[in-house]
């Protein structure tokens, strides 16, 4: 496979502060990757590979380890990371083939499935580059970073005109409690869908302040690859810091709206099974991790509407951890789903779901239904491994799902920056 420049990597795809609208993405032109995944029968071994060897990197290895070792027919045979010491600490635990370069691990023909677990800017081009190479892949979340909207919908037409299982690593997803409350608003239990909220209640700035210095003295060269970690980043001067502890920086991340709304905004989308938005508003910024390093915010509210006449908000900080109810999952508060007739959400002890009828004459009665399982991330790779092998792209958290609740993140972000209500135009794809 030929290699690809890092000034490829490098080709801005920003929305520019200037203007809101997107440059064309030539959606058309993308050369869709040709090759078609053989199919593998249930007993096919299969080789998974590891992209980014940094903490979520390490997490991944271990939960495939732990799979292999529970009976999942599957090798880790290679691992890759541009930061020499983590690349080949993780080779040398798991005796995986290590690389430096994520082109060079595609064309190793003893990879079938890849998760990608480097930065969120990361992301977007190497899922992109893995499905054209015939890989099925597993990308950490968020799906892209906030800045790249154009990747995102090149990314979405990539696995759409390809046979390629591509699963985002929202692992909340596989708690049955959402697939269930999914089926009860496809039912009609809700009656006419109305509204959705969630949020992300937390104490700490540890995500992104306490992020792992492993060297100090760490210095850009041929151990530590600063271009590929830049990506199509601005270009900067090396950094400890950026690159230890990206995630204080917006050139890298989102702060609690791109690493943390994910796994609290996926469900709620996946449930009322709302398209694409219509106009979305934020609010939010540092109120209180106010120091020198940190860019992102840490208090960050956002409401989405969409033309099915259905509203969306997800409510969060960093700085107050009371979710007014049960957490479920990653942290997040337990969402309320509304309707013309009703709304759902979880009882107290966390194991059933609660249908309150609206309080009005001749409305329904009340429901409680035990949850049948719950969050487990060994399950969310056993979904993908099973999609891999029957070849069955509906993962339990596909790529139209993910590019559905990451443009409501994009325009979040970007809505409160310019402090401008955003429009998504569905006829050319782009914010407005
Ligand atoms: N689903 C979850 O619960 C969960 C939890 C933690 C992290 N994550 C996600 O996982 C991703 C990684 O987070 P982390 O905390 O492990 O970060 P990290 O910094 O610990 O690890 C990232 C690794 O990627 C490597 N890297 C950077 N650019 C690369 C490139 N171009 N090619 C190959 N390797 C490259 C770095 O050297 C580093 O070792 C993030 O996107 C994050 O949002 C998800």
């Amino acid at each position: 496979m030929a290699k690809r420049s890092n000034s490829d990597m490098s080709r801005r795809s920003f929305i520019q502060k200037s203007s809101l609208a997107t440059s064309s993405i030539l959606l058309g032109s993308l050369t869709a990757g040709s090759k078609r995944a053989e199919s593998r029968s249930a007993n096919d071994r299969l080789g998974v590979a590891v992209i980014g060897t940094g903490g979520r990197g390490n997490s991944h290895l271990r939960m495939l380890n732990q799979l292999k070792e529970d009976g999942e027919n599957i090798e880790i045979v290679a691992v890759c990371d541009i930061y020499r010491p983590r690349r080949e600490a993780a080779a040398s635990a798991y005796k995986a083939k290590p690389y430096d370069d994520h082109h060079d691990l595609l064309a190793d023909k003893a990879v079938d499935v890849v998760c990608i677990a480097t930065p969120d800017h990361i992301h977007g081009y190497q899922a992109i580059d893995a499905i054209q190479a015939g890989k099925d892949v597993y990308c950490e979340k968020p799906v892209t970073h906030w800045r790249q909207f154009d990747l995102t919908k090149k990314l979405l037409k990539t696995v759409q005109e390809n046979d390629q299982i591509f699963q985002l690593g929202t692992q909340a997803m596989s708690d049955s409690v959402w697939h269930q409350m999914k089926k009860m608003v496809k039912e009609g239990l809700i009656g006419q869908p109305l509204d959705g909220e969630t949020g992300f209640f937390r104490i700490g700035d540890w995500g992104e302040r306490e992020m792992t210095i492993d060297d100090p003295n760490a210095i850009a060269g041929k151990d530590l690859n600063w271009e590929a970690f830049l990506g199509d980043s601005p270009k900067r001067a090396f950094s400890v810091d950026r690159f230890f502890r990206w995630r204080l920086f917006e050139d890298y991340a989102g702060g609690p709206v791109t690493d943390l709304y994910p796994h609290c905004l996926t469900q709620v989308v996946d449930i009322l099974g709302v398209d694409m938005p219509e106009s979305v508003v934020a609010l939010g910024g540092i109120h209180r991790y106010d120091y020198e390093l940190r860019e992102v915010p840490d208090t960050f509210n956002l409401i989405a509407q969409y033309p099915e006449k259905v509203t969306i908000s997800v409510l969060g900080t960093q700085a107050n951890d009371f979710n007014g109810g049960p957490l479920r999952g990653s942290g997040q508060r337990c969402p309320v789903i509304r309707g013309w007739e009703g709304s759902l959400t979880i009882s107290d002890n966390n194991k059933e779901i609660i249908f309150t009828p609206i309080r009005e004459k001749g409305a329904k009665a009340p429901l409680t239904v035990p949850i049948e399982t719950g969050e487990d991330n060994l399950k969310h790779w056993q979904k993908l491994l099973e999609c891999c092998r029957s070849r069955n792209k509906n993962s339990w958290s596909p790529m139209d799902l993910a590019f559905r609740t990451q443009t409501v993140l994009q325009m979040a972000m970007l809505s409160n920056r310019t402090k401008k209500v955003l429009r998504y135009d569905k006829d050319t794809m782009e914010i407005v």
